[in-house]
């Protein structure tokens, strides 16, 4: 078994063998995460088959795996345990400090054998509800994504500065701010023709009024599209706002960290996260 770096003709085989698990990926979805990390997203070969992908996304300090599947033909070969490792050891070779994933909670016992170690709860939530639009919040522009991705960077753990670039010039119309003299709280949402998702979504803890309104002006802009939040459970606020707008419960995911000394995160102003394949 080889593992190789994905390239734009695995593509067809991303969207395949993760539409077997329902994720609803398109095309786009996987090209972008390759243009995000262009050596760091795998395909498993075996005799000349593709069996089994997983991607990454790293921020700095922080790096993150998702997408991790195998073939359901190809299971309980050592093949996802392989690939994970691969993940590792790309991430450690980029000296990032802390590696993730968020794991389906059936498969925690897989990961933790290879040294994971459950951080933190994520909730998952659905709507095809519409908010109505609310005054205060700005659409972010070029000049002032510097400040929004500085602001990321006082409340999460890596340089989210390139995800946020990349979202701001694929989605300018889903990607929202507070400021009152300095920046209180974002949220941007992306788009597939399948469905949307929601997040990062980022707001002052002593503030969750600005964090509903980015939520809803969000919602707005999204037009009872299908769209879908992950939330840590610990952030009492986000989750009390999620069901308020009209978000259901889907399931529940552990954020996990690779070996770390400081597997639990101040997470403190994070309402929703960035996606649950990217960090
Ligand atoms: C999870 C997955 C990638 C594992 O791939 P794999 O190649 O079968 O994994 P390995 O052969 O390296 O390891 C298999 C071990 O992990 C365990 N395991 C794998 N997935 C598991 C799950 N969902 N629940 C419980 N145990 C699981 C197996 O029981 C097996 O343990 P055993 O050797 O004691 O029987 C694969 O099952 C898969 O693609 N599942 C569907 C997609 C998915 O759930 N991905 C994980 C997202 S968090």
């Amino acid at each position: 078994m080889e593992i190789r770096v994905m390239k734009a003709e695995d593509i067809p085989f991303a969207v395949d063998i993760t539409d077997e698990e329902g994720w609803g990926y398109m095309e786009e979805d996987f090209q972008r995460l390759i243009d995000l990390e262009p050596n760091g997203c795998f395909v498993a070969i075996d005799q000349d088959d593709r069996v089994g992908m997983l991607t990454t996304t790293s921020y700095g300090d922080i790096g993150w795996i998702g997408n991790v599947v195998v073939g359901s033909k190809r299971r309980q070969a050592r093949i996802g345990t392989e690939m994970v490792m691969h993940a590792v050891e790309y991430l450690k070779g980029k000296s990032v400090r802390n590696i993730g994933l968020y794991s389906y909670l059936d498969a925690v016992s897989f990961y933790e054998r290879m040294g994971f170690q459950e951080s933190f709860r994520v909730a998952r939530f659905f709507t095809f509800a519409k908010a109505s639009e609310v005054k205060g919040t700005e659409v972010v522009t070029r000049g002032v994504l510097p400040q929004v991705a500085d602001f990321d960077r006082k409340h999460f753990p890596g340089d989210r500065s390139q995800l946020l670039d990349k979202m701001l010039e694929d989605f300018p119309e889903l990607f929202f701010y507070v400021e009152e003299d300095h920046i209180l709280g974002y949220i941007l949402g992306f788009c597939s023709p399948k469905a949307c998702e929601i997040g990062p979504w980022v707001c002052d803890l002593n503030r969750p009024e600005i964090a509903e309104n980015l939520l809803r002006d969000c919602l707005t802009s999204l037009e009872n599209t299908q769209s879908a939040i992950a939330v840590p459970v610990d952030n009492e606020s986000a989750m009390r706002i999620v069901r308020r707008q009209g978000f259901l419960e889907e399931f529940q995911v552990s954020a996990m960290l690779f070996e770390s000394q400081h597997h639990k995160m101040n997470l403190n102003a994070i309402f929703g996260i960035g996606a649950l394949e990217k960090g």
